[in-house]
């Protein structure tokens, strides 16, 4: 199923004899290989050769090296370097600090820096709420990762981490002018983890959680919401729940049915799954069947984790067992974040007519996109090469944006509910909505200010007072200052 793509991209120097056919052979190689060329540049010219940087997207590391090897050997060439422009995007880091005031003469410094920012200083001691106005705290993030659950990588550490959770605070950035920085923990202890969030929480104006273990991340969100006075939000778990309901809000339109008339199946019960199933239930399914490694989910089964004991207590009213080919007979929606490959095109058939599948594990789904597509309505993966991508860019960026913009302390259900409703609603109605779009573009630029908006109002819906509010400082101001 894999294709050529920009995430194995590479720009191959050659020198290659002046010739007509030179070109020609040079392009034909690389198709031959399977590779796909996006660019063509010749960068030097001379009597006895010609330099060409030849850009093309590969299937893997080791298919690149394949391209190189092959161009290599062409009668008359030499590969004069390689360069993998996916390492190039990283050098240095993705991110940087600027600074949003003019700092040009000894004037500027008095008021940014000594003596005037004394009196600011002072100002947040006395009331530390005004943090939230006068400072970095209004639009900042902490993207908190120990290096557990890193993408499919699995534990790969702190440092391993890090380009992951800086492409998170440059997605911050780009979709919601939201100020995240990466902080990759040097532990995996929950005590610690806790404790440092706690301690460095002064900064920020709310705590994104990323890529930690399940089901250690429960604990540790659970028990930050508890002591922390600012929103603290695990986003594999609740980004995409967010989505994944607003996917299913117009998958449903599109098949007809309303969710309190659905059987819905979610195969995986680790970070993303719990949060899917609870927010779920919140719109009051005919039932959903929580299935895992071990099969279907049920009360009788033993189970002494917390979490999977309080989902078994929630779900699955018929008490059915088995694996998941049972879970799945009548079923109206199958939602998978498990494992690749569980899930047959025969057991497809055996749901009901007009059949939802989302099959959301990464890279590779449960199930065949085209296998799903043989017997269910609506078809949605993690990929981008289909359509209906379940990407948590969708939600993260604008619900941020609008806990910030509402100072918001904590984080309710029902903000969450709004904003997967606000991410479903970007697709307009009748007239966009069909099998092949049931979620916007992540390019587009109407979700993120719908998703900032839906979550202002609920903020403000549970904390009528925090929308600012005055100190009595001696300035006055706009509340909302522009980002
Ligand atoms: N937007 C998206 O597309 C999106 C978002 C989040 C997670 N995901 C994907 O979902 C998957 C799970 O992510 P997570 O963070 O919840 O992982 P996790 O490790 O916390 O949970 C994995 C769950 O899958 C279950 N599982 C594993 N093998 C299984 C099998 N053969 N049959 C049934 N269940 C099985 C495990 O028992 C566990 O409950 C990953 O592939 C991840 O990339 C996709």
């Amino acid at each position: 199923m894999a294709v050529p793509g920009p995430g194995y991209s590479i720009t191959v120097r050659v020198e290659a004899p002046p010739s007509a056919s030179a070109a020609g052979d040079l392009t034909s190689a690389v198709g031959s290989s399977g590779a796909v060329i996006t660019a063509f540049d010749v960068v030097e010219s001379h009597g006895d050769r010609i330099v060409v940087d030849i850009t093309c997207n590969a299937l893997s590391a080791d298919h690149a090296s394949e391209v190189t090897r092959i161009l290599g050997e062409l009668p008359g060439v030499r590969v004069r370097k390689v360069s993998d422009r996916t390492f190039l995007v990283h050098l240095g880091g993705k991110i940087e600090v600027s600074s949003r005031v003019a700092l040009a003469n000894r004037d500027d410094l008095s008021r940014a820096y000594t003596p005037g920012v004394a009196r600011v200083c002072t100002a947040i001691a006395e009331n530390p709420e005004d943090a939230r106005r006068l400072t970095v705290k209004r639009n900042s993030v902490a993207v908190v990762t120990d290096g557990s659950a890193v993408l499919g990588l699995g534990n790969i550490g702190p440092a391993g981490a890090l380009p992951v959770m800086e492409g998170k605070a440059a997605l911050f950035k780009k979709f919601a002018g939201v100020n995240a920085w990466p902080v990759c923990l040097d532990t995996q202890d929950t005590e610690e983890i806790i404790r440092t969030v706690e301690l460095i929480a002064p900064a920020y104006g709310g705590i994104n959680l990323e890529d930690i273990a399940a089901p250690r991340c429960f604990e540790i969100e659970e028990r930050l919401r508890e002591r922390l006075d600012i929103p603290v939000f695990h986003d594999d778990q609740h980004g995409t729940a967010m989505v994944v309901l607003g996917a299913l809000r117009n998958a449903l339109r599109v098949v007809e049915k309303d969710t309190a008339d659905c059987r819905i199946v979610v195969c995986g019960v680790g970070a993303a799954g719990s949060a899917i199933i609870r927010l779920l239930q919140r719109k009051s399914p005919a039932d959903v069947i929580a299935v895992d490694k071990d099969g279907i989910v049920h009360r009788d089964r033993g189970d002494t984790d917390p979490n999977l004991r309080s989902i078994a207590e929630t779900t699955n009213a018929e008490g059915r067992t088995g694996e998941l080919a049972d879970a799945v007979v009548g079923a109206d929606v199958f939602i998978g974040v498990s494992a690749p490959n569980v899930l047959t095109a025969a057991d497809v058939a055996r749901m009901n007519e007009r059949a939802v599948v989302f099959a959301l594990a990464n890279p590779d789904p449960e199930i065949d996109p085209m296998e799903a597509r043989k017997h269910a309505e609506v078809v949605a993966t993690g990929r981008s090469d289909f359509p209906n991508q379940i990407n948590n860019v969708l939600a993260f960026p604008g619900f941020f944006r609008g806990l910030l913009d509402a100072h918001a302390h904590g984080i309710t259900d029902d903000m969450m509910i709004a904003a997967s409703n606000a991410i479903a609603d970007v697709v307009s109605g009748e007239e966009q909505v069909n099998a092949s779009f049931i979620v916007p573009s992540v390019f587009d630029s109407a979700v993120a200010p719908a998703v900032a908006e839906a979550v202002r109002r609920a903020v403000r819906e549970v904390e009528p007072a925090t929308g600012g509010g005055g100190s009595g400082l001696p300035w006055s101001m706009a509340e909302d200052a522009e980002f």
